[in-house]
């Protein structure tokens, strides 16, 4: 705490504005997805395209490398210095202070205030690249040489010393701070300068100073920015190390309340664990802090986008403690406090929703668990029907992989430990067909912005006020989405909502003449409202006619407005613990996600649909303030949603003052009243402890009811009009119950008869006994009894069923006890090689097999087979 205070204190003392971290997880940017760097939040301001409150800042920001341009999810826990999540320390000049200042102030907070041996650091600067067309860094060079002897100021390449976010925005060369933690025994036998990028664990990066001046583009060259700036990044975690004397960042006290715990529940202290215990105790130190933050921000666990790789962290961990710490229950969730307790000064957002992280934790700790303990099961089942094999087919692999979330390292170690390996060749073969699969149908390639008009202003959203206006084009683009080409296009000024807050994005026209573009969707990219649109302008001067579709935006505003109604009526009816997780508020309906532990009630359901429906009938008027200082807003009750970000004036959407009072930049009626009907259409669980509700409104919600009262009369028609229409369908399933009984029990006596019949057939093949038929059965189950009621209490017996089974042929072979052990017969290849005669596949264990085809004229072939077989 005294640390990460001390570096903010130092810039504030410098004239820098002290900011919050951004949510960690990150909307409104196809390029990222979760803030990899304290720059993220920033970028536009770079970029030109947005005017910055103060010209310097810093703050310590909450980033996680797990994905796209920076990713380094697979080293950690395996190294001593790397984390998923980390705290960067930074401080920023917008097109003001330089690289003198930058370096001046580095050096002096590290070497005076901190009071770190210069005698240990190095520096490194860029050297150039003649191809991006960048010269050497001489301006850094000379900055550092002030305080740096000249064998200390490393230069490197475009790898090393030359930042960049992404494939695309912001970018220019670096000048990092390393420093050498070695013994002085070890740095007088191997000079420190040739560790320097070397990956040494004790000779590290801790500080990147960043001279931002670039913008790289989509087709890869690189645009000057009109002016530059300063972006430097410090690993507090590493800072930690160096100033508390440790050789690893899991050494510092930021991960003692984690260690003890671990070692507690597994009785190995941290010290005494063997490496890879070791190992898998930094990786569940790590991966809990980006599992917390992440839910903290938001984003639950899941299995797309952002949510998945969040579930895929959390696995990861549950994993390694499950291998390598015999941690086979649910232990994560207990870690939350301990996070709460060290953070709760810096991040709030832990300590508001602890209990919430907790139980989401818990759930997805709890489900792979059983998807572990099931997958392990059907390993052992494949090593049995797998009993001579050495290799481990690479399919089955992958479908362990796929569908129960073993990581491959965790089959290969299964087999090992049987003394099998995994045919890695074909695993890797299924994975990269999966992927291409999945590349090939959501890689986004964006062209780069052909500007019509250039501005170097932010396009106005005026939608509020206006459903159509004239404007001009500033720029357009193409895309490439999968296999889809798709058009962007950005107005000067726009009618047109872009999807945030849930509320999807405006469709309409953009129309000059002749020339009539068609709008798909409209999007946020930052700060940018982009179109989607049909096609690009054939000509693209001038004056365009702008207009949402009325009607489409009236339906939608309808179930946003209703929206904030339903809120305030499920936190009145449910409690306060009803916080929103999630709304989709689109023209055909409105889905709403939010906190709450147990399923909604039907008498409950109906009272909060009362309660929004009077207040429709009210006609209770919107109160719209458009620039309400943040402060003022809480003070008025509305509540900021963890996870969004908020700048200092917000939009504030007041239904009655005393009933809904929201932060918002959705579209809304002018009187509850245009609503006129509310009507929930379902209640479901969307994730541990999070309530799902879809409800519907005004026509839809009319049609809605129409078509339920249609449904009803036809039953009412079907059931022959009974008096009592629910009596009447429990009093049909009641009979079908019956008779589903009485047909069991003559499907038995019919199995027990053919038994008989079948016995009196039986035939003798090459000493064997062989029973074997084409049978008259309605169900696979049926088939299943009739064999081993075969088999039971004979000797020396294979038997072959067919049956035609709901159009499809299928196929069952079973033999005695005596048999299967004698280990002359395998049922299971037995009926793969037969089932080819129905056209089909099957397998199975041993003594009892299935197979099922698509050819039924090929089961009396089947049968004969047999008999050559033998
Ligand atoms: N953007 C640079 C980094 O992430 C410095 O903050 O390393």
């Amino acid at each position: 705490r005294k640390i990460r205070q001390e570096f903010l204190n130092f810039f504030q003392q410098k004239a820098h504005e002290i900011v919050k971290s951004a949510p960690i997880v990150v909307k409104d940017d196809p390029t990222l997805m979760f803030t990899n760097a304290g720059m993220n939040q920033f970028k536009d301001i770079f970029l030109g395209i947005k005017d910055p409150s103060s010209t310097r800042v810093a703050d310590t920001q909450k980033c996680l490398r797990v994905s796209g341009k920076h990713n380094d999810l697979e080293e950690v826990g395996h190294d001593t210095y790397h984390h998923t999540m980390f705290e960067m320390l930074g401080n920023w000049s917008f097109g003001d202070y330089y690289k003198k200042e930058a370096i001046s102030w580095a050096w002096e907070l590290l070497t005076e205030v901190l009071g770190l041996d210069p005698d240990r650091m190095y520096v490194t600067i860029f050297e150039g690249s003649e191809p991006e067309g960048v010269s050497p860094d001489e301006a850094a060079h000379m900055e550092w040489r002030k305080y740096v002897q000249e064998d200390r100021i490393l230069k490197f390449g475009k790898k090393d010393n030359f930042w960049e976010m992404g494939e695309v925005g912001p970018s220019g060369p670096c000048s990092e701070i390393h420093i050498d933690l070695r013994s002085e025994e070890e740095r007088s036998k191997i000079d420190g300068a040739t560790l320097v990028n070397a990956d040494h664990p004790q000779v590290v990066e801790i500080w990147n100073l960043v001279f931002i001046q670039y913008n790289r583009k989509a087709d890869g060259s690189l645009e000057s920015l009109p002016q530059t700036h300063v972006d430097t990044g410090m690993g507090f975690e590493r800072l930690l190390m160096v100033l508390q004397n440790k050789k690893s960042t899991y050494d510092t006290d930021l991960f003692d309340p984690a260690r003890e715990f671990l070692a507690k529940k597994t009785g190995i202290t941290y010290e005494e664990a063997t490496e890879p215990q070791q190992i898998a105790m930094r990786v569940i130190m790590d991966h809990i802090r980006a599992i917390a933050f992440t839910i903290a921000d938001g984003q639950i666990p899941s299995n797309t986008g952002a949510g998945y790789v969040i579930r895929r962290i959390l696995r990861r961990a549950s994993r390694y403690g499950f291998t390598y710490l015999n941690l086979g229950q649910p232990f994560m969730y207990e870690m939350i406090d301990l996070l709460e307790e060290l953070y709760n000064v810096v991040f709030e957002e832990l300590t508001q929703q602890k209990e919430f992280i907790k139980r989401i934790v818990l759930e997805e700790e709890k489900s792979f668990l059983s998807k572990l303990e099931r997958g392990s099961r059907m390993f052992e089942e494949y090593l049995r029907d797998h009993r001579d094999e050495d290799t481990i087919d690479g399919v089955f692999a992958f479908r362990l992989y796929d569908t129960f979330g073993f990581p491959i390292d965790l089959t290969q170690l299964m087999a090992r430990e049987k003394g099998r390996m995994v045919d890695m060749e074909g695993f890797q073969a299924q994975l990269e067909a999966q992927k291409s699969r999945s590349r090939a149908a959501t890689e986004l390639k964006t062209g780069d912005w052909v500007e019509v008009n250039p501005s170097s202003d932010l396009p106005r959203f005026l939608g509020y006020d206006a459903l159509e206006l004239d404007t001009r084009i500033l720029s357009y683009r193409e895309v490439q989405q999968g296999k889809k080409k798709a058009f962007q296009l950005v107005l000067e000024e726009t009618p047109f909502y872009a999807e945030s807050g849930g509320q999807i994005g405006d469709r309409g026209m953009i129309i000059q003449g002749d020339q009539k573009i068609r709008v798909l969707d409209t999007k946020k990219e930052n700060e940018l409202i982009v179109h989607l649109v049909d096609k690009l302008p054939q000509d693209a001067d001038g004056t365009w006619r702008a207009s949402v579709s009325p009607n489409f935006r009236k339906q939608v505003t309808l179930n946003h407005t209703a929206t904030h109604l339903m809120h305030a009526a499920l936190r009145e009816t449910l409690g306060t613990h009803v916080e929103q997780r999630g709304s989709l508020v689109s023209d055909k309906l409105l889905r709403f996600d939010f906190s709450h532990f147990e399923r909604v009630k039907l008498e409950e359901l109906q009272e909060i649909e009362q309660q929004v429906n009077a207040r429709i009938a009210q006609g209770i008027r919107l109160e719209e303030y458009r620039d309400m200082p943040i402060g003022e807003a809480k003070a008025m009750g509305a509540m900021a949603l963890f996870g969004e970000k908020y700048g200092d004036n917000v939009r504030l959407i007041v239904f009655d003052p005393d009933y809904s009072v929201e932060l918002c930049g959705g579209t809304h009626v002018q009187n509850t009243q245009e609503i006129q009907l509310f009507k929930f259409i379902s209640e479901s669980s969307s994730a541990a402890g999070i309530r799902r509700v879809e409800a519907l409104t005004g026509t839809h919600a009319l049609a809605y009811l129409n078509e339920q009262q249609s449904q009803m009369g036809a039953i009412h028609e079907l059931l022959r009009q009974p008096k009592n229409t629910v009596k009447a369908i429990e009093d049909l399933i009641e009979r079908n119950r019956q008779l589903e009984k009485e047909l069991q029990a003559l499907n038995a006596e019919k199995v027990s008869q053919l038994s008989g019949a079948l016995r009196q057939k039986a035939e003798e093949v090459n000493d064997i006994r062989l029973i074997r038929e084409v049978v008259r059965l309605s169900s696979s189950d049926d088939l299943k009894q009739l064999s081993f009621e075969l088999k039971r209490s004979e000797e020396n017996t294979l038997i072959l069923l067919g049956a035609e089974i709901k159009g499809k042929p299928q196929l069952s072979l079973i033999m005695t006890d005596d048999l299967a052990s004698s280990n002359r017969f395998h049922a299971g290849n037995m009926v793969r090689e037969l089932a080819r005669e129905i056209k089909g596949g099957g397998g199975g264990q041993p003594f009892y097999a299935t197979a099922g085809g698509k050819d039924a004229t090929g089961l009396p072939s089947a049968i004969s087979k047999i008999v050559e077989m033998i």
